[in-house]
This record gives C-alpha cells, sequence and structure tokens, in this order.
C-alpha cells in the first residue's frame, strides 16, 4: 500500500475524521492526496457519513489495530512549533489580530492568502529567538500576512522594508503604521524585475512567502539573497501541497549551492486562514470538485506552509544577479488551490 493511503487509513483508525482534518495531516502534493482519497472511497474501505470518513470493516482486516495506541498527538500547548509566546507576544498578538482584521480583500491574481495573525506572531518570536530582530535591517518579499506590523509593534528592528507587487498593502500597512506610529517602508516592486541598486547587501534578514513555481520560487529567493549581507538569513514558507518532494529537492540544492546553509524546516510551521469571504475562500477550493463524495464544508484549517530557515556562510550569490530581469509563470500543473488550473 503506498504511504498516503497508509497513513490516512492509520489516522482513521485512530478515530473519524473530517476530509478537511485528514488534509491537514497531509504531508504530499494536494492531487495525490485527492486521488488517494478518491480511490479508498471507491475500493471500499473509507465510508463517508454527515461530513465524516471512518474505516470500514475491511479496512479494519488490514490493519494493525495495535498501532492506533502508539499515534503521536500534535503538541497543543505550541500546536508543533516547540515554544510558546511569552506574555509580551501574547499582548502583541491581541493588537495584530485587531489589525489584521482589517486586512484588504486577498486577490488570487497575486496568489495572496494570509497566515492566521497567531503564526505571524510565532515568526516573529523564532526570528527573535535566533538573533534577527533587535537592530536589525528585515526585509520582508511579499507581506500579505502583514509581518512587517507585527514585527514593528515590537519596536525591535531597526528598518523594515516591504516589497511588494500590490500597492493596495502599501495603502494599508502606511494607514496602520500612521495610527500606530510604526516605520515601515513599503516598496511597489515586482521580484521579476531588477533590483533597485539601494537595496543589495542592505539587510541582516528576509522572510518571504514566494510563489512556489520553479521560476516564482527562483525570482523570490534571488532578490532575498541579494539584498541580505554576509552571514544574513532568510526566513521562506514552503508547502508540500503545492510543491512534489522532487521540487522540495531542486529549491533545497539551489540554496546550499548559493552558499547558505539550511538551518531549520519547521513542518507546518504557518497556517493560513480561511478567509471569512465566501467568495475569496471558494476561489482556492475547486480541487473540491474531484472528490467523489461530499467533503463538507472546512471547519479547519488545512493549507499550512512549513518554514525553512537559511543563513548564508560568508561569501552567498544569489541564483540570478541583482540586476538581471526574471520571466515568472506564476501557475504549473502542481499549483492545485490555484482557480486558474481550473479555466
Ligand atoms: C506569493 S504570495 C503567497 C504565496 C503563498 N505561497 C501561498 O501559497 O499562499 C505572497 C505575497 O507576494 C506578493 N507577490 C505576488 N507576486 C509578486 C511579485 N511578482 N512580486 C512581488 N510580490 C509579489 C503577494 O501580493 C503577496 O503579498
Amino acid at each position: 500500500m503506498n504511504r498516503i493511503k497508509q497513513v490516512i487509513l492509520y489516522s482513521l483508525l485512530r478515530k473519524p475524521k473530517s476530509f478537511w482534518e485528514l488534509l491537514a495531516e497531509n504531508q504530499y502534493l494536494l492531487g495525490d492526496f485527492v486521488k488517494a482519497v478518491n480511490d479508498l472511497y471507491e475500493e471500499g474501505l473509507i465510508k463517508e457519513h454527515k461530513g465524516k470518513l471512518s474505516l470500514s470493516k475491511d479496512a479494519k482486516k488490514l490493519l494493525n489495530v495495535n498501532a492506533a495506541k502508539f499515534y503521536a498527538e500534535k503538541c497543543k500547548c505550541c500546536n508543533g512549533k516547540g515554544f510558546v509566546l511569552s506574555e509580551e507576544f501574547q499582548k502583541l498578538l491581541k493588537t495584530f489580530k485587531r489589525i489584521s482584521k482589517q486586512h484588504p480583500p486577498i486577490l488570487a491574481e497575486f496568489y495572496q492568502g494570509k497566515i492566521i495573525p497567531e503564526d505571524t506572531v510565532f515568526r516573529v518570536a523564532l526570528m527573535h529567538k535566533y538573533g534577527d530582530v533587535v537592530d536589525k535591517n528585515i526585509l520582508l518579499i511579499g507581506d500579505d500576512d502583514l509581518l512587517s506590523i507585527a514585527l514593528a509593534l515590537t519596536n525591535l528592528p531597526k528598518r523594515i522594508v516591504v516589497f511588494d507587487i500590490d500597492k493596495r498593502l502599501g495603502e494599508f500597512i502606511e494607514k496602520v503604521s500612521r495610527k500606530y506610529k510604526l516605520e515601515i517602508e513599503f516598496v511597489e516592486y515586482d521580484v521579476a524585475n531588477p533590483l533597485p541598486k539601494e537595496f543589495v547587501k542592505k539587510f541582516d534578514a528576509f522572510s518571504t512567502e514566494p510563489l512556489e513555481t520553479d521560476t516564482g520560487f527562483k525570482a523570490f529567493i534571488a532578490r532575498g539573497a541579494s539584498c541580505i549581507k554576509a552571514g544574513g538569513s532568510g526566513y521562506i514558507g514552503l508547502t508540500a501541497l503545492e510543491v512534489s518532494f522532487k521540487r522540495w529537492a531542486k529549491f533545497q540544492k539551489m540554496i546550499l549551492d548559493n552558499g547558505f546553509v539550511i538551518t531549520d524546516i519547521i513542518r507546518n510551521f504557518s497556517w493560513y486562514c480561511d478567509s471569512e469571504r465566501e467568495e475569496e475562500r471558494e476561489q482556492y477550493q475547486e480541487f473540491v470538485k474531484a472528490l467523489n463524495f461530499n467533503p463538507g464544508k472546512p471547519r479547519t484549517w488545512w493549507y499550512a506552509s512549513t518554514l525553512i530557515r537559511i543563513e548564508s556562510l560568508g561569501k552567498h550569490k544569489a541564483p540570478v544577479k541583482w540586476n538581471k530581469k526574471i520571466k515568472i509563470i506564476p501557475v504549473d500543473e502542481e499549483s492545485f488551490t490555484h482557480p486558474e488550473l481550473y479555466e
């Protein structure tokens, strides 16, 4: 039996779960996951009742029933992060949640999403833990999660610059900055274009949730690598749902070949919110039409990115030089949640 099917069956052996809860546990391509669930359903190994999937009698005969007792539950207090937020961060989170509620509507055109505010604050806490916040110049390449605001609310960084193609984000960040007296510089910039020279080698750290196609990933990482100084660091979100492990290997090689070490890979560090707005939510859920049963409505977060931290070993390079253009193909055959794939 293949690994995806095995993981699904043993997870259901523990207890019945919705399609969305199983998806949240999945570590493989969304397309492969949908196929595995459909196959198990068609083979009569799993059944659906009132939005919950469970094992059939036949499936139970195939499994080692003792395995359910050894199931590894996610740590509830830190949600798998390995540390907790301090009291000061908890206070900051309250303010940040209020601010991020006003976030401009997300646009599929720029492949925007939004990480839950808790996980954005966890990212700041992790960056701080690793010495990448206090008195540092920090660059955010794409900022639909408003990490710039969460960072600025600590009052710890020296300089925060945001690059984003979407000028609405710039207007929003500016409005919030005026109200809360924060200092954030916004630059309307498309990573496909050469970098403005004044940003080259000016930063200590960058953070990004890049486009995940080959060209998209390369462009975001190239700009980050060009902008950080020797010894600087990068925080990169990458999903397993829309990037196969073959391409993960390619991306890891690109990182290593350019003079960086990968210091951390923290699975599912950042969970994406389902927007409160129905039409925004549904545009990323076209893939459910391929299911042979009704998965019901998601009542859980199901889309997450893994956080990869990299550090320059000194003489790092960028995979594309700062003054060169990059041709970006933003959607490919693994972009399963993008509406364009179904047009
Ligand atoms: C690429 S999107 C997030 C993608 C993420 N991996 C996901 O699956 O949801 C992150 C941010 O990058 C911005 N962005 C998208 N394309 C861009 C481009 N070509 N240049 C600069 N920023 C871009 C978006 O506006 C957004 O704020």
